[in-house]
């Protein structure tokens, strides 16, 4: 900061702040953001976008984050239907992970490359414990094992609902192949969804004329593409995914089946990642699955930022007891107030590798704050958590009958114990048994489907990057990233008080 010319961004005032004073011991509610004159007429079309990796940029900054009280497959999916992501947490079994993540790749592109099958001859039972497995609604049915060849089509509303007709074959309810509607391999989504919207029909197969299975097209997926132009989509059309992974035991047994099952990233999730065990870990993976893209952390620190860029990161991961069902600054003293570790690890590796702030949002105005001084993008534990989407039942308190659902840390005992109930024992979990938790399990008010709160994330994200007289996320980082302290208002006590206590 060149600090003889140094005032704010309107010149209100001239002297420059200690910068390190500026940020020492700094967080979310201690600072508003200088309103801007902008010459947008409307917010509706501010965008939000920005990177994730180098490589991949989201409509919407925003990540789920890997918990087992926020991110499985209908927290993924609703995440990347609305322009980010989600990481599958990695408290079950490699096999239920996987195929977490399986149901996401599947759930949306317009044409399914490889649909799912089953053979003819299999009991109706076994097909609906497939569907809801996999969590489709409509299942191919091929002449035989492995054959490719097309027979049928049973759909949710051709399976019987009597249990007297569970153990009979899915050929007596499908809609056989001489009745169905199908297209060739390839055919255009237009073409499709006219054929689609003439026979009246949900689903359509793709053969040739051999009656080999090349694909399906399905009404909902063809909506959703029109709905959700922003959605994050790999190359091919499918949804994009995330899933963490440990940084020991079965770690790379973990990362070789979910990339197999299609993750376009990999989190190392670590409490400690500026550690010997984190370059380790980067290292294997490296080794075995070359260059994956990698998010990693977390770190708190200028010096763990580059860290972990030196050791090949793609995204670094910031964050060390900042969230809502951590306990590790109650219990360890260690981190870092959450918005002076998003700068400093900006100061330390600039550009050159994207910040991910991890924790410690409770407003919406903390993603802007974390945004402009220096993330890419922001991970959410408990602001997702309480909705459909999130693992979990609802529950009601016997006293007030309010519904609630629970948000845990991952380290808190209860996900722990949960965790060797479900992927059994292993290195990994012994280790977590023998540290004592730094996590907590709380009870969070139900809040209903996860779309609205991300419409209204989304919302208020376009509102602040108005107010910083930009139309766009990106315009708004360049000015504001090289030196915030002109355009942020440190708080006092009392303005805390008017800001925020309503
Ligand atoms: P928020 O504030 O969004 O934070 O709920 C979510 C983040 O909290 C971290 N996390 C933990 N940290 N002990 C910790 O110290 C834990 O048991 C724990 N579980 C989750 C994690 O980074 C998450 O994204």
């Amino acid at each position: 900061m060149a600090r003889s010319s140094w005032q704010t961004v309107d010149g209100a005032f001239a002297a420059a702040p200690d910068e390190a004073a500026f940020w020492t011991g700094r967080t979310f509610d201690d600072f508003l953001f200088r309103p801007q004159k902008t010459d947008s007429l409307t917010r509706r079309n501010i965008s939000v976008n920005s990177l994730l990796t180098a490589g991949v940029a989201l409509d919407l900054p925003i990540v789920s984050s890997n918990m087992d009280s926020v991110t499985g497959a209908d927290m993924a999916r609703a995440m990347a239907m609305h322009g980010g992501i989600g990481v599958v947490h990695r408290g079950m079994s490699i096999a239920r992970q996987a195929s977490e993540v399986a149901v996401v790749k599947r759930s949306q592109s317009a044409v399914i490359v490889s649909p799912l099958c089953l053979p003819a001859g299999t009991p109706i039972r076994q097909a609906r414990r497939f569907a809801r497995q996999n969590g489709i609604t409509g299942i191919l049915i091929e002449t035989a094992s492995g054959s490719n060849v097309l027979a049928g089509l049973l759909s949710n509303r051709d399976t019987p609902v009597h249990s007297a007709d569970e153990d009979r074959p899915v050929d007596d309810f499908m809609t056989p192949l001489s009745r169905l509607v199908t297209g060739a391999p390839d055919i255009s989504t237009d073409e499709a969804e006219r054929l689609m919207f003439e026979h009246r029909i949900e689903r359509l197969p793709l053969i040739d004329g051999a009656n080999r299975i090349h694909g399906l097209i399905t009404r909902r997926d063809i909506d959703l593409k029109r709905e959700r132009p922003g959605a994050s989509k790999d190359s091919a059309g499918h949804l994009r995914c995330a899933a963490a992974v440990g940084a020991r035991g079965d770690y790379l047994e973990r990362a070789a089946a979910l990339l197999e099952a299609g993750a376009d990233l990999l989190f190392i999730d670590i409490a400690h990642g500026h550690s010997a065990i984190m370059e380790q870990a980067v290292a294997g993976l490296r080794g075995k699955f070359g260059s994956v893209p990698l998010v990693c952390g977390n770190v708190a620190t200028g010096a763990g930022a580059r860290f972990m860029r030196d050791i090949g990161a793609d995204a670094v991961k910031v964050g060390v007891g900042p969230g809502r069902g951590c306990r590790t600054r109650l219990e360890t003293a260690a981190g870092v107030p959450q918005l002076q570790a998003i700068r400093e690890a900006y100061l330390a590796v600039g550009d050159s590798v994207p910040i991910m702030a991890d924790g410690g949002v409770k407003t919406d105005k903390d993603i802007f704050l974390a945004l402009i001084c220096g993330a890419s993008t922001v991970m959410l534990g408990s602001a997702l958590s309480g909705t459909d989407e999130a693992p979990g039942h609802v529950i009601e308190d016997p006293a007030t009958h309010m519904k609630k659902k629970l948000y845990r840390g991952m380290t808190s005992p209860e996900a722990v114990m949960e965790t060797l109930y479900d992927s059994g024992s292993s290195e990994e979990l012994d280790a977590a048994l023998e540290t004592p938790p730094e996590g907590q399990e709380i009870q969070v008010p139900y809040r209903g489907s996860v779309s609205s709160i991300l419409q209204r994330i989304r919302g208020h994200l376009q509102s602040s990057v108005s107010y910083g007289g930009e139309i766009t996320l990106a315009a708004v980082r360049e000015k504001v990233l090289p030196d915030p302290s002109r355009f942020l208002v440190p708080l006092s006590a009392a303005a805390r008080i008017e800001s925020y206590e309503r």
